[in-house]
């Protein structure tokens, strides 16, 4: 499967009426904040402030107005404020591809930029924010929801689950010792504008391997290769990987700081590495590794199936720690579980429930031998007590689409209800191509 062709527009999609409604009946404006308007600056400003920013100058807020096509902001205003021109809540939404198996990809409805004014907080803004966007999301045929968090205690309310979580390495150079492959391809530098290209390119290339990761947009790229308008960042270096035949297969963006007590000992981060093959993934990794003047290389966002443990000669130099980082939310059973393929044929009655009732139901997934899944809505009859029946919330149904987490593990923890068989089918069924990822923040 390869993406959706025609594929909505997030910028049309029409406010959701109930949380018009139910912000109206506190005295509060929901609306959507056109692109090209003066009202962008408060939506901007609010942002900011939300995220604990500082003011932007003018030239970094045109960067930023400038990336905003195909976005759907939202804002919430109150009229008796004495800024009513600053929302105060705030949502932005756009449309881009996830990858949910190995050149599986469904359009999802990408959320960013929830605030909420802190003269405003717990009074249900956020809350007519999300289910709004939930709601119209699910109205205009977007499968998916999706998002990633600055606290990882407030979206499971509303049904998203963790699918990816990655890991932060903090590797201790100097004790690593290389021992993975050497490959014959060259390494080069690069100026940040040909990085800019090449981690697009390379995106594009890898990312139908890696479960939870993101088609990305334009602006992405820029800022990564410290290019972001208004706000450049100098210290931001690259290297490109070019293979033997002279194609290139890799790329790394890094910044490094000096240890001004130990000049042999800086530290390196990783601000992002993207390989298409083996070859390009060794390189560029013994390329931090071996990097004279540097004693620590630093990185985050990574898979937690990595092969770099296994290219190292002393596994304890390298300190890894995970967190939940991409979260989804399913809006439509049927065309999400379709759109992956399972490892082994059978079938599964799911019984799922949602506070919000668009994946409510019980639902029939069968898998034929090909690993082809055909999703049935079967409410009713013949449906209450089959013995492959596995209860769930939506939340969790969210987390098991992409394998990252097994069935068995949810239901050890009291997170589903089945029969040990059935959740080890599942464990099988559902095993991903790689562990899911998410290489970047939106
Ligand atoms: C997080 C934030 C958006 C919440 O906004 P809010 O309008 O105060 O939230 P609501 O009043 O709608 O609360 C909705 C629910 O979330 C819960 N909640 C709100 N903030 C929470 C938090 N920080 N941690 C855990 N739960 C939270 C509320 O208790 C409430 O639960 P309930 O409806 O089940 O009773 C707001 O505090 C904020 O803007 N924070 C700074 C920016 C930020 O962290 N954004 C999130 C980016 S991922």
């Amino acid at each position: 499967m390869t993406a959706t062709p025609s594929r909505t527009s997030a910028p049309d999609v029409p406010l959701d009426p109930r949380s018009k409604q139910a912000l109206a009946d506190r005295g509060l404006e929901y609306r959507i904040v056109p692109i090209d308007g003066d009202e962008l600056d408060g939506y901007r400003n609010a942002v900011g402030r939300g995220f604990l920013g500082e003011r932007s100058t003018p030239e970094v807020a045109q960067g930023w107005r400038d990336s905003l096509g195909g976005s759907r902001l939202v804002g919430v205003h109150d009229p008796q404020g004495a800024e009513p021109g600053v929302p105060v809540g705030t949502v932005n939404a756009w449309v881009m591809d996830v990858t949910v198996d190995a050149d599986s990809f469904l359009p999802m409805w990408s959320i960013s930029a929830v605030t909420v004014s802190s003269t405003h907080r717990r009074r249900g803004i956020a809350r007519a924010l999300l289910e709004g966007e939930l709601r119209a999301a699910h109205e205009a045929g977007v499968p998916i929801a999706g998002l990633t968090v600055s606290e990882a205690t407030i979206y499971g309310r509303y049904g998203f689950g963790v699918a990816a979580h990655t890991a932060s390495w903090n590797i201790d150079a100097r004790r690593a010792g290389w021992i993975g492959p050497r490959p014959d391809g060259r390494l080069d530098h690069i100026e940040r504008e040909a990085l800019q290209r090449d981690l697009d390119t390379l995106n594009a290339a890898t990312r139908g391997s890696r479960p939870g990761d993101i088609e990305g947009w334009s602006r992405l790229w820029v800022e990564l290769a410290g290019l972001t308008p208004g706000k450049p960042d100098p210290k931001v270096r690259a290297v490109r990987y070019t293979d033997a035949q002279g194609e290139m297969r890799g790329v790394l963006a890094y910044t490094v700081s000096e240890n001004e007590a130990d000049f042999t000992r800086s530290t390196l981060h990783v601000v992002a590495a993207l390989a298409d093959g083996t070859d390009a993934y060794a390189a560029l990794w013994r390329y931090v590794l071996e990097h004279d003047l540097i004693g620590t290389v630093t990185t985050s966002l990574r898979a937690l199936d990595e092969p770099l443990r296994w290219m190292i000669a002393d596994q304890r130099a390298l300190t890894v720690t995970e967190r939940d980082h991409h979260w989804l939310r399913i809006l439509d059973v049927a065309r999400c579980l379709q759109a992956r393929r399972y490892r082994v044929p059978g079938s599964v009655t799911f019984s799922v429930s949602d506070a919000l009732g668009m994946a409510e139901g019980t639902w029939r997934l069968e898998v034929d031998a090909a690993g082809s899944g055909v999703v049935e809505k079967v409410d009713g009859a013949g449906s209450a007590g089959a013995d492959d029946q596995v209860s769930l919330g939506i939340s969790e149904l969210s987390s098991l689409l992409l394998g990252g987490v097994t069935a068995s593990t949810l239901l050890a923890a009291g997170r589903i209800e089945a029969s040990p068989g059935t959740a080890r089918w599942l464990d099988l069924a559902f095993a991903p191509v790689s562990a899911p990822v998410l290489s970047y923040w939106y």
